[in-house]
């Protein structure tokens, strides 16, 4: 480089956009706010994420997986985001915590949450009867009332069976939707919108939260619902697959982290790693998260982390984008955003295709998958296999 190019500004930055944004005007929209002002540090990770949600993720019916952890529904962004953003197509799947489902049926049920205060005194708020999450407070029989609902409906005759968590989060779905129009509701549930929108939704971990508390206290009264995690695993892999094997894009908008994070994820490695098949990972990663990397823990493993698993593309890792902060002020910004400057998508509607798609993993793994170990094209080092697997 010449002395004269060294010192150039527009050589040495053209790969960099001034900073030097205009004041903010009236009437300004939230995604011209984000493109115009949200210019570094994590509000500069946020625009990155908006736009590589609008620019990358969507177009061309790629398919879009989110993973919900953190206590979102109570906070009132199942109604706010999550369900426009399904509406408008811009969500195929869904990885879950139970206790976002859950709380998600109180607003389906019509039951009422209220906006309080971190700072109050929580032995009068039990004595009162009074549910605390952080600054939102329900009535305890917000609970009561919701528990007795799933228990009363999981005794109909559909759910006396094992199935995959897609299958019964349908089922209950279909249960709140009708309470919903019975009670004049609209757009008021994340699982009555899933039913609607045909959009599978999946826990990682069924027993671990009041839905799962129901569910296995009905066992003891004989009742015959269990959940197919297997199936679970392999339908997961089969809609990655799907999307793969289509010629379609695969993403991850990573709200939080935890095993709804990890589930997510691992759909690659299970396609790859488990089953055999030739495949190169996700292709776009979204996390807005609080998790810091340098614990170990995957909450907040990086996405260059993850590609060393198979789980993400390796070359798509610059287009990779983390994002510290809230999902209480990520979310509705992002769905701002997108609403904004994407035009609604035809919905995929993978829960009605579910048998299909498992369906077309299964042939492509029973074709070129094995019992013993996997030949690979990775470069691994060479070691003594099968181990007690021979005889
Ligand atoms: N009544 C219930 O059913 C109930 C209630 C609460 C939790 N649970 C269960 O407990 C388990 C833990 O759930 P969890 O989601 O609370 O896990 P968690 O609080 O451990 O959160 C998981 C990850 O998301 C991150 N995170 C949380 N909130 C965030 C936010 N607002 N913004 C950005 N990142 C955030 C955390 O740092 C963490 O890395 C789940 O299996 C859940 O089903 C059940």
């Amino acid at each position: 480089m010449s002395r004269k190019s060294a010192h150039s500004p527009s050589r040495k930055f053209a790969a960099y956009p001034r900073l030097n944004p205009l004041g903010i005007g009236k009437s300004v929209s939230a995604a011209d706010l984000i493109d115009s002002t949200f210019l570094a540090y994590n509000g500069g990770r946020l625009r990155e994420a908006a736009r590589l949600l609008a620019e990358k993720m969507l177009p061309k019916s790629g398919f879009i997986g989110m993973s919900l952890t953190g206590a979102l529904t109570p906070a009132g962004l199942g109604k706010s985001c999550m369900i426009p953003l399904m509406k408008a197509g811009f969500v195929d799947w869904i990885v879950s915590t139970g206790a976002n489902l859950y709380h998600d049926l109180h607003f389906g049920l019509d039951m009422a949450l209220h906006q309080g205060s971190p700072f109050l005194d929580d032995v009068t708020l039990h004595r009162d009867g009074v549910i605390r999450i952080y600054d939102v407070l329900f009535d305890y029989n917000v609970l009561l009332d919701t528990d007795a609902f799933v228990r009363e409906v999981i005794q109909g005759p559909e759910f006396q069976r094992a199935m995959g968590t897609d299958e019964f989060h349908y089922l209950l779905g279909k249960y709140v939707h009708a309470r919903g129009a019975k009670l004049g509701l609209k757009d008021s549930s994340v699982l009555a919108t899933a039913y609607e929108c045909g959009i599978p939704i999946f826990t990682s971990s069924p027993g671990d939260s009041s839905i799962g508390m129901n569910v296995a206290a009905m066992s003891m009264r004989g009742s015959g619902l269990m959940f197919d995690v297997n199936r679970d695993v392999n339908q997961t892999a089969g809609i990655v697959y799907e999307a793969k094997s289509t010629g379609h894009t695969s993403s991850v908008v990573i709200l939080g982290g935890g095993s709804p994070k990890n589930f997510m994820l691992q759909t690659e490695p299970q396609i790859q790693e488990v089953m055999g098949i030739q495949e190169k990972g996700h292709d776009y990663f979204l996390q807005c998260t609080d998790a810091r990397p340098d614990t170990g823990g995957l909450s907040g493993a990086t996405p260059a982390e993850a590609v060393s698993w198979g789980k993400v593309d390796p070359d798509k890792l610059p287009d990779s984008v983390v994002c510290y902060t809230d999902s209480t002020l990520a979310l509705p910004l992002l769905t701002a955003y997108v609403l904004d400057r994407v035009k609604p998508r035809k919905h995929k509607r993978l829960y009605n295709r579910r048998d299909t798609i498992l369906g077309k993993v299964r042939d492509r793994y029973l074709s070129v998958g094995t019992v013993s170990k996997i030949k690979t094209s990775r470069k691994v080092a060479k070691r003594s296999s099968s181990i007690g697997l021979k005889s």
